[in-house]
């Protein structure tokens, strides 16, 4: 279990279940990554969203007048949103990112939220930006936003859980927030850490507390691809025939070490 690597599919649904039912509680209140979106699309445009979990960036672009269709592979994550996605005219396929063969062309592929940090090794990275080059209509953008390398990442000592928030559910219930980042390093469980930046396992757990003072707790582990630079995902666009045009630090645009995003905007090598 503590070798990230032999991560499967079922381990990763199993986690996605634990956090699907807090996800828009945890995650809706973040707009500024689909107010990038919307300044970087225009109406009418084909948009592939690739990992688009619950809709909440899909949605918003789809009522802009965006063609959008969101992909994931989680059950999970994509009831959270289906219903109203396809109220809102997405579509919604369920498929694996690093393999799909949509046998359409769009304007725009986006990974968003970080998506990009799912995939742990090198052949799968590859993967998904050779599906996002398959998906791309003739002068058509790649969007990947991810979270910029903190030193936290490489810090192998123990992570403590901190608090992240607490808010009221739609229920009623009183959650707590809490999480926690620790490296997956080779000191600590022998990984063979393949080549690139090195995998953490983010725990988050969601504490609810009832009007009748009981508490449930969801517990989610999973391993993510941390400190992944620009030089490095650089490399992974040139291997896939894909060319940056734009890098920013934020979702403000801001420089790149100015803010704690990392996004690029890269186009297809014709
Ligand atoms: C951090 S969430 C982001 C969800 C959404 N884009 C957002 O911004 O709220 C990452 C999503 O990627 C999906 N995902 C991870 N690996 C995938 C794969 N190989 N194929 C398709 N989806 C995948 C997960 O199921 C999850 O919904």
């Amino acid at each position: 279990m503590d070798d990230p690597l032999n991560w499967s599919a079922d381990d990763q649904e199993r986690a996605l279940r634990a956090i699907a039912p807090w996800y828009d509680l945890d995650f809706g209140p973040l707009t500024d990554d689909v107010a990038m979106f919307e300044e970087l699309v225009s109406p009418g445009q084909r948009v592939l969203e690739l990992g688009a979990g619950s809709g909440r960036i899909a949605m918003p672009l789809a009522e802009i007048g965006c063609h959008v269709t969101a992909v994931d592979s989680s059950e999970a994550m994509l009831a959270i949103g289906e219903q109203q996605m396809r109220e809102t005219a997405v579509e919604v396929v369920r498929d694996d990112m690093r393999c799909l063969q949509l046998g359409a062309e769009f304007d725009l592929v986006v990974f968003g939220l970080s998506t990009f940090q799912h995939l742990l090794r090198r052949e799968e990275q590859l993967g998904s930006l050779r599906t996002a080059r398959r998906h791309l209509a003739s002068g058509g953008r790649l969007i990947i936003d991810w979270t910029a390398p903190r030193s936290d990442d490489v810090d192998p000592s123990p992570q403590i859980m901190h608090l992240e928030w607490v808010r009221h559910a739609e229920s009623g219930e009183l959650v707590t927030k809490s999480a926690a980042q620790e490296l997956a390093t080779e000191r600590r469980c022998g990984l063979p850490v393949d080549r690139g930046s090195p995998i953490a396992w983010i725990t988050y757990q969601y504490d609810a507390i009832n009007e009748g003072g009981e508490m449930r707790r969801s517990l989610a582990r999973f391993p993510l691809r941390v400190n992944l630079n620009a030089g490095e995902m650089a490399g992974l666009l040139a291997e896939t025939d894909l060319r940056p045009v734009d890098w920013f630090g934020s979702w403000d645009f801001e420089e790149v070490g100015e803010g704690d995003r990392l996004i690029v905007i890269a186009e297809a090598v014709s």
